[in-house]
């Protein structure tokens, strides 16, 4: 996630006002940064989260405010693929609109993953068990079957070894 969050905050930081933008690149940065927690990392959080809710290991007004991290996560990142949905189609977008929204995506993200890694995944790791684990994978599991979920697999993989190889390629 960091190293995707480092190849975004360059590329914006590469347009000058004005210059019209590449959003290919921050295109797919940014799908895989929305996408990929959101099918792996999301469902399992909440479901560890809120099993130490109920067991009074984790006080509510904590898991309140990392759900508004996600949400605000969502949204900041909602608005930034928008405007690169648009540029990558025929309308202009002021390159410093897509560096705001860069920015604040990108603020939004480091500082709830730099909360959770100190708040709640040490706790995490203390208070679930096996049995919490395997009731945890077994309802965060996707609906549809293995052979696809392999398919979502190798795509995401495909997805980040071109992010990676342009990245490269630019630096
Ligand atoms: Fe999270």
């Amino acid at each position: 996630m960091r190293r995707l969050l480092r190849v975004l905050a360059r590329e914006v930081a590469a347009v000058e006002p004005g210059e019209k933008i590449d959003p290919g690149l921050m295109y797919d940065v940014l799908r895989y940064l929305i996408e990929y927690p959101g099918r792996y990392h999301h469902p399992i959080e909440n479901l560890a989260l809120w099993r130490l809710v109920q067991r009074g290991r984790v006080a509510r007004p904590l898991a309140d405010q990392l759900d508004l991290e996600h949400r605000s996560m969502r949204h900041y990142g909602g608005q930034l693929l928008r405007l690169l949905e648009g540029a990558r189609g025929d309308i202009l977008v002021p390159s410093p609109w897509i560096a705001m929204a860069a920015h604040q995506y990108a603020s939004a993200v480091r500082a709830h993953m730099a909360h959770e890694e100190q708040a709640l995944l040490p706790l995490v790791e203390q208070q679930l068990t096996q049995g919490d684990w395997e009731e945890i994978a077994r309802a965060s599991m996707p609906a549809e079957d293995s052979r696809h979920s392999e398919d979502v697999d190798s795509q995401f993989r495909r997805l980040y070894a071109s992010i990676a190889e342009r990245a490269n390629a630019d630096a």
